[in-house]
């Protein structure tokens, strides 16, 4: 899988990506993740990229051409599956769309500042718009980061026990059950003797249960639709 992400501020994306399981991932070669900063395409001295909103209401908003530029810049280099763009009015992010778009070849994703961009690159260029949650960030980036680490960590070969990414929360519209490691006695605090059993077939059924109890507890909304 390849990432492209525009930006304008290219340092932000730069640790994030150079550590952990998005730095592994990378070495492996199973992703390439390219940070494109827009103002390679602004006009002026002084790489201008923005401007102000017409209608006269407060803010900037980046234009039109460094991003056009830019996006057919990447497109002619190769297709892409989807161009996203990072904004709180998109379609909240979930585990569903994670996964989906871990199954793509190429994609860009678009960090906007400010106000926003202009609504004509979103009509020409943009194929989702993506939120990571509702409130406002001073700009997409930490949503590019966060969607890549969704994306990327389900990958097939990036997290090592390649059973781990599909018992996460979420992959069953489930809670993911507590987890214990050693000691077993922690300060008279102690693992549930189940977990010590070694009756791997009722482990499974007490972790399922578990995951049923701490979703009815704490989101319902997700068993709704339930089969559980
Ligand atoms: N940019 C600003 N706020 C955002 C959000 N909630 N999700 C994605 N991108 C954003």
């Amino acid at each position: 899988m390849r990432i492209d992400i525009i930006t304008v501020l290219p340092e932000l994306l730069v640790s994030p990506f150079s550590a952990s399981i998005m730095k592994r991932a990378q070495d492996k070669g199973l992703v390439e993740v390219c940070v494109h900063d827009l103002r390679e395409f602004g006009k002026g001295r002084y790489r201008h990229v923005d401007d102000a909103p017409y209608g006269g209401t407060a803010g900037m908003v980046l234009t039109c051409e460094p991003l056009d530029k830019m996006i057919s810049k990447l497109t002619e280099e190769r297709t892409y599956d989807d161009i996203i763009y990072l904004t709180p009015d998109g379609i909240t992010l979930n585990q569903t769309l994670a996964n989906e778009f871990s199954m793509k070849g190429n994609l860009m994703m678009i960090c906007g500042h400010y106000k926003g961009i202009d609504q004509r690159i979103r009509d020409m260029w943009v194929t989702k718009e993506i939120s990571i949650g509702d409130y406002v960030l001073s700009g997409g980036e930490f949503g590019a980061i966060i969607l890549a680490d969704a994306i990327i960590r389900l990958i097939p070969g990036v997290i090592g026990d390649e059973t781990s990414a599909l018992s996460d929360s979420f992959q069953d519209n489930l809670l993911a059950p507590p987890v214990y490691t050693r000691p077993s006695d922690y300060k008279g605090h102690k693992v549930p003797d189940i977990l010590l059993s070694g009756n791997f077939p009722k482990i499974e059924d007490w972790l399922h249960e578990q995951a049923v109890e701490r979703t009815k507890a704490r989101r319902p909304d997700l068993l709704n639709n339930d089969k559980h």
